[in-house]
């Protein structure tokens, strides 16, 4: 009786210890090893890998030049807004967005993303 207690105890710290391996794993990125820290990219390497891929080439509204405030960018990067997806923080790194939401903030409008 005790035994099959015991086997089904097993089991579940069994599962349970999988489960927490599978949460606690880190991301890996592409050429990452396992513990490696990866250095956070600049602003507007963001803006050009990331947001650019719809803002500026008429996906997204255009960001730059309007002085939306960085807490504004910030907000809508962690939680999306209709046609956009949420940035998650192994996307983009907090580091990562507290740089880029003020250099949006105070970024200069952006000649060829209005066409001219
Ligand atoms: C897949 C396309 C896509 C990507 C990538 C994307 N966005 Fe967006 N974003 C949108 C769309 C579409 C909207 C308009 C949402 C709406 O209609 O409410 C938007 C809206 C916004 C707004 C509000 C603009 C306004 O006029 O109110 C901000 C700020 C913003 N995005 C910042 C960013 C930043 C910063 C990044 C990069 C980390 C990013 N977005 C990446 C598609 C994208």
């Amino acid at each position: 009786m005790s035994g099959i207690v015991n086997r089904a105890q097993t089991r579940a710290v069994l599962a349970l210890t999988a489960l927490s391996v599978a949460v606690m794993a880190p991301p890996l990125f592409a050429g990452q090893k396992l513990g490696e820290v990866q250095p956070a990219r600049s602003a507007d390497e963001i803006y050009a890998r990331t947001c650019g891929y719809c803002h500026g080439r008429n996906v997204g509204p255009i960001i730059l030049g309007r002085a939306i405030p960085a807490e504004t960018v910030k907000y809508i990067v962690r939680h999306g807004q209709n046609g956009m997806p949420a940035f998650r923080p192994t996307e983009v790194k907090p580091e990562e967005l507290e740089a880029l939401a003020t250099w949006v903030e105070k970024s200069a409008a952006r000649k060829q993303e209005h066409g001219y």
